[in-house]
């Protein structure tokens, strides 16, 4: 099975979830940045990112549009947030509008922010969460 990991950060948060969702899967986590294109096909995208102002980055929003059903089979959808838990589902409609598989079971986590918020976000729990939510979605795939 053909897996990528892609993430957008912009404090640090999401790039712990997405490192220990890629090693629990045997792949290496890859940064969406501007401009980030996508068109080797895969069978398993996992896909994050933290909310900014209500949304996902635009980098990401971006690169999910670019995105469709014959390179991507599935998705999973992962994220990191300050207070309000949106950001899983904002990503799942983005992919879901383009009319992608998104598998059941997103993984959300609170995140540092604006130094004094959720101070010790993603802790070790989270990142074991994480990659239990890697390790049943491939589960349901296989
Ligand atoms: C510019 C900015 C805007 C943010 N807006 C929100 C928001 O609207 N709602 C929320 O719950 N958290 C918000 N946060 C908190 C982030 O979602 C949280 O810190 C997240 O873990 C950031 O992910 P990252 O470190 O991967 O960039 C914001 C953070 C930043 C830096």
């Amino acid at each position: 099975m053909n897996i990528k990991v892609m993430y957008h950060t912009t404090t640090g948060n999401t790039r712990k979830i997405s490192q220990a969702i890629a090693s629990a899967v045997g792949v290496q986590a890859e940064l969406i940045e501007k401009n980030t294109s996508f068109e080797m096909p895969v069978d398993l995208l996992f896909i994050g990112d933290g909310l900014y102002g209500g949304k996902a980055h635009k980098s990401t929003i971006a690169f999910i549009d670019q995105l469709s059903p014959a390179t991507v089979k599935n998705a999973a959808v992962f994220g990191t947030y300050g207070g309000q838990p949106i950001i899983v589902n904002y990503i799942k409609k983005l992919l879901q509008d383009k009319g992608i598989n998104v598998i059941d079971g997103q993984f959300g986590c609170k995140g540092k922010a604006w130094f004094f918020i959720n101070r010790k976000h993603p802790d070790e729990t989270d990142l074991n969460m994480a990659q239990e939510f890697a390790k049943r979605t491939m589960e349901k795939l296989t």
